[in-house]
């Protein structure tokens, strides 16, 4: 089978080739396969150490593998203090704009003031090393800030993306039972205030863990506080006891980063698991080759910090690589669909990566929003979060690109920390691939055996090496995280990263899509298991399956078959409500495109419900196999 993109390429320009930083794929991928430790070394050494390692990697507890062992370092050390001592310390860091047009810049300076002075306002409030701090903010300078700040003294962090709702906040402070959590009054979104206070206060009842909750005033609307557990921000940056001096942990290179959680098949949220070394030196170095990172560029990477796309191509990397970044608070299409398009004209922004539901969303305004600003300044551009349609990718090259950008279609994880299928701005491109894998790794589509298929049939996605920036476990679930990577592939010692995909003759892997319970809607993971739950804790529901169905902006969006209690029928009013209520326990992201009301559900006879027969009935497909359907 082979797909109809298969042979379209686009080739990048002599310009772009003759700035490259790698320039030559196939020689040192070679080179990093033959001798893994080795390239990995090497790239290592581009990093500041307090005290080198012993051992590269060490295999020898798979799947726990360790990197760098023996290794002293601190993330932060990289990201900003060694800056510090050359004349990027006067180089705009961060460039900030909120969704109302207010502005900040921090040099990097600046910003190495405000995170040793919020660190030592954490300190102040007796957090550890080792203690997990969570973070539940929305795009503003100050999460990045909190973020660093835990990372400098050697806590970790656990970012909830601000559009969580109570529940999926309460579930993750007490999974990591945090002490302490940072949040702000509220953010703006689409020149509304989301209300992340009364979020947290809420979730707060449910996680007795919380001792304090420190509070950024953002949009100055009147918010609960409680005497004893809330301060507000800005106070206690105001203490002596915030001093801009501090010093940064001396950590091991395998000590906890920070946790972030994802969904996975089952209802329970993962924290996954990243460390300080082996991450600095993988998100490092893939930022850098990648996307040819030089001093002159601006990067703006429109993800959100809450994701594991902002934590390594927002915060730890771009800064380890000594980059001006650029982040905006809120909509893109706010208040005109012009909004992104003004941003990198006046701020002269020369690298822009985002997600293809972005991409869509601002292609339906059409092309004259972007025409009216100058582009020019772009050099790069890139994508992520799934596959991106070729119709969505050649407007972007060509409208957004002016035909002189290449597009890097990055496929990765939150588990691999960075890149690990992706072109270099010198791979010839095919629109919808994420082409070849980054250096050190190797990828195969095999079928349930292990075998790896012919080229242009599909199979399993799976990574058969270890590389720098790999998840280390599942916070506190040693056992989780060996059964959903590790197991299916036991033998051969294959991490399967849940997609199906293809590759093609020239080598090309095409990413199809999940194959495991996970959906994907404009680019977030959820899991079908926690749709579910969130179904049947609505009074009226006795059982559901959730389903992800194409959709033209979103990419998937969801669909619900419910079984209603006894007594209980379906209607317009109900599905609203039912679909209200899954916005409200799971956030807003959450929410079913459709409620479909039925009086079964198809199983297998072990009682497993089967989504990919509610899947084909939707399409109007072919049920496929059912001789394992309940009859
Ligand atoms: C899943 C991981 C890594 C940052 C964002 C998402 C899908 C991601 C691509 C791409 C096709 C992609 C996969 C993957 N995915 N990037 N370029 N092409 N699919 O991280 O939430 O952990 O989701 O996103 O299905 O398994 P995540």
């Amino acid at each position: 089978m082979s797909g109809k993109n298969d042979s379209e390429f686009f080739y990048p320009s002599e310009e772009v080739k003759a700035q490259a930083n790698v320039k030559d794929y196939e020689s040192l991928y070679k080179r990093s396969i033959e001798d893994r430790e080795g390239f990995w070394a090497e790239r290592a050494e581009d990093l500041e150490w307090f005290q080198k390692w012993d051992k590269v990697l060490d295999d020898s507890n798979k799947p726990f593998y360790k990197w760098f062992v023996g290794g002293k370092t601190n993330i932060v050390h990289n990201a900003i203090d060694r800056h510090l001592k050359t004349w990027r310390r006067n180089k705009v860091a961060l460039i900030w704009e909120g969704e109302p047009g207010d502005v900040r810049t921090y040099s990097y300076h600046a910003l190495n003031r405000e995170v040793s002075r919020f660190a030592n306002v954490l300190k102040s409030m007796g957090v550890k090393r080792g203690e997990i701090v969570t973070i539940y903010m929305p795009q503003v300078p100050e999460l990045p800030i909190a973020m660093i700040a835990c990372a400098k003294i050697g806590a970790a962090h656990s970012v909830v993306y601000g559009g969580f709702s109570h529940e999926a906040l309460s579930d993750r402070i007490n999974d990591a039972q945090s002490r302490v959590l940072v949040t702000a009054d509220g953010g703006w979104r689409r020149g509304k205030i989301t209300d992340l206070k009364k979020i947290a206060n809420n979730a707060m009842k449910n996680s007795p863990t919380i001792e304090v909750c420190i509070t950024v005033k953002r949009t100055e609307h009147e918010v609960y506080m409680e005497n004893d557990r809330d301060f507000w921000y800005h106070d206690l940056m105001g203490l002596p006891i915030a001093s801009p001096k501090c010093e940064t942990e001396v950590m091991d290179a395998e000590d906890m980063l920070f946790i972030l959680y994802t969904s996975g098949t089952t209802g329970k949220p993962k924290g996954v698991l990243h460390t300080h070394g082996g991450y600095s030196v993988y998100t490092s170095t893939t930022h850098k080759y990648v996307f040819d990172i030089k001093d002159e560029d601006r990067w703006w990477c429109a993800a959100d910090p809450g994701w594991i796309t902002g934590h390594s191509y927002i915060v730890y990397a771009p800064l380890i690589n000594g980059s001006t970044v650029m982040m905006y608070e809120g909509a893109p299409n706010h208040p005109y669909p012009n909004r992104w398009w003004q941003m990198i004209e006046k701020y002269g922004i020369t690298i822009l990566y985002t997600s293809p539901t972005a991409v869509r969303g601002l292609m339906r305004f059409g092309d004259s929003w972007s025409q009216k600003h100058d582009l020019s300044s772009l050099r790069l551009l890139g994508s992520v979060g799934e596959p991106i349609n070729p119709e969505a990718w050649k407007w972007y090259h060509k409208v957004i690109g002016r035909e002189k950008c290449p597009i890097m279609d990055t496929w990765w994880q939150t588990e691999t920390g960075g890149f690990m299928i992706t072109p270099l701005p010198i791979t010839p491109l095919k629109p919808g691939s994420a082409t070849k894998p980054f250096f050190g790794n190797e990828v195969a589509v095999v079928d349930d055996a292990g075998n790896e298929v012919k080229a242009g049939e599909v199979g399993k996605l799976v990574l058969k090496a270890p590389w720098p920036g790999m998840a280390r476990t599942i916070y506190g679930d040693d056992e989780r995280y060996k059964e959903v990577y590790w197991k299916e592939f036991e033998k051969q010692g294959w991490y399967k990263a849940g997609d199906s995909a293809r590759i093609d003759e020239d080598g090309y892997v095409w990413v199809i899509g999940r194959i495991d319970d996970v959906i994907k809607v404009s680019g977030y993971r959820l899991g079908t298991a926690e749709v579910e739950s969130a179904f049947v804790s609505h009074s009226d529901v006795a059982e559901s399956a959730a389903i992800a169905l194409p959709h033209e902006l979103k990419g998937n969006c969801i669909h619900v078959f419910a079984i209603l209690r006894a007594g209980m029928s379906g209607s317009k009013e109900l599905e609203a409500e039912l679909k209200n209520h899954v916005s409200e326990v799971l956030g807003p992201i959450a929410k079913p495109e459709k409620v479909i009301f039925v009086d079964s559900l198809p199983k297998t006879r072990s009682g497993k419900i089967m989504r990919r027969v509610l899947k084909a009935r939707a399409l109007g497909q072919d049920e496929g196999d059912l001789s394992t359907l309940e009859s």
